[in-house]
């Protein structure tokens, strides 16, 4: 079966083409248009991590198109529980349901998952491995963003922030931005937060300007897009946690960072969520109202970019064209 469990596996036409094909399926997505392309399909949702975009926008993308899903949080749902493993487990599932989703604390574990399966497996998040439709979704946003602005990828500025190390969407979105012309990418992360070597080797070999900075107290007045990520502590050794004393001011994306060293069109992105507990700032709600803050068009965008990966993964793309209806509610 086709799967989904890393970038490493798409070519920049592959990107071009779920890119165009989130693009048709947004009527569908704003609910004006409906289509029942998938019922009697099921899709399998195995979250034994918590999550709230993921799970409940792949659930409802495989609604939309007219599936029904089985949706499961947590490691007790499972008889994975009573020490089944994850062979057993995908053995099973794929005789009950026509494509599964699975995030896992464990990387390279979905991708073990899906070896076993017969049936589409889409990797929503391995642990600090690979969340490749959060990238997708975050490219289709900024490809989005940079039209609505009149730019182009191509020589862009981008910013990456916060937990550079552990956050899985970042390792996802810059293996897929460099599938595309050059441009310049700067990381700013905490100490011991810093962006895996092999992947800072991998965008720099494909001709991509690449600066790790140590604060965001720099001029970044050219920049166009700002994408920071939350801390994972969940992650942390017990070292790390013992010495990490939350991040300081020097890595806050705030109003007062936007203002001061950006400039009118910088958009700021997110994979969200966005930790709102005390000491955490990695993106201060003092920005919400903002135009720039593109966070939950972010969000949105993640329905369209998933009916897209089940469109193409389950080859229905044409038939849904077909058979669009006018809402009826
Ligand atoms: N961006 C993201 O993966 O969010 P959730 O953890 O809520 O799914």
């Amino acid at each position: 079966s086709p799967h989904l469990l890393s970038v490493d596996s798409l070519s920049r036409d592959q990107v071009d083409h779920l890119l165009r094909v989130a693009s048709r399926m947004e009527p569908i997505a704003q609910r004006r248009k409906i289509t029942r392309v998938l019922e009697g399909a099921v899709l399998g949702n195995l979250f034994f991590e918590a999550s709230t975009r993921t799970r409940v926008s792949f659930n409802a993308a495989f609604c939309r198109l007219g599936g029904s899903v089985c949706d499961t949080t947590g490691f007790t749902f499972s008889s994975m529980a009573k020490g089944e493993s994850l062979y057993d487990t995908s053995r099973v599932m794929s005789g009950y349901v026509d494509a599964i989703v699975m995030r896992h604390p464990e990387q390279g574990s979905v991708a073990e998952f899906a070896a076993a399966t017969h049936v589409p497996v889409i990797n929503g998040g391995d642990g600090p491995g690979e969340h490749p439709s959060q990238a997708l979704l975050d490219l289709y946003t900024i490809d989005k963003e940079f039209a609505r602005l009149g730019k182009s990828l191509v020589g862009a500025h981008l910013l990456l922030t916060g937990d550079l190390k552990y956050g899985r969407t970042v390792h996802s979105l810059i293996k897929l931005l460099s599938l595309y012309d050059p441009m310049r990418i700067t990381l700013v992360s905490p100490p011991g937060l810093e962006m895996p070597s092999h992947l800072i080797d991998l965008v720099t070999s494909r001709g991509h300007r690449v600066e790790q900075r140590e604060s965001l107290a720099n001029d970044f007045s050219d920049l166009d897009v700002i994408y920071t990520t939350r801390i994972q502590k969940e992650r942390f050794t017990d070292e790390m946690s013992e010495s990490f004393n939350g991040i300081s001011q020097d890595f806050s994306v705030n109003r007062a960072f936007l203002e001061s060293r950006c400039n009118a069109t910088t958009i700021v992105m997110h994979p969200l969520p966005r930790d709102s507990r005390p000491g955490a700032n990695d993106l201060d709600v003092d920005l919400n109202g903002d135009p720039r803050l593109a966070i939950f068009r972010q969000t949105d965008n993640g329905i369209p970019m998933r009916m897209a990966i089940f469109a193409t993964l389950l080859k229905v793309e044409e038939l849904i064209e077909k058979d669009l209806r006018e809402v009826r509610w």
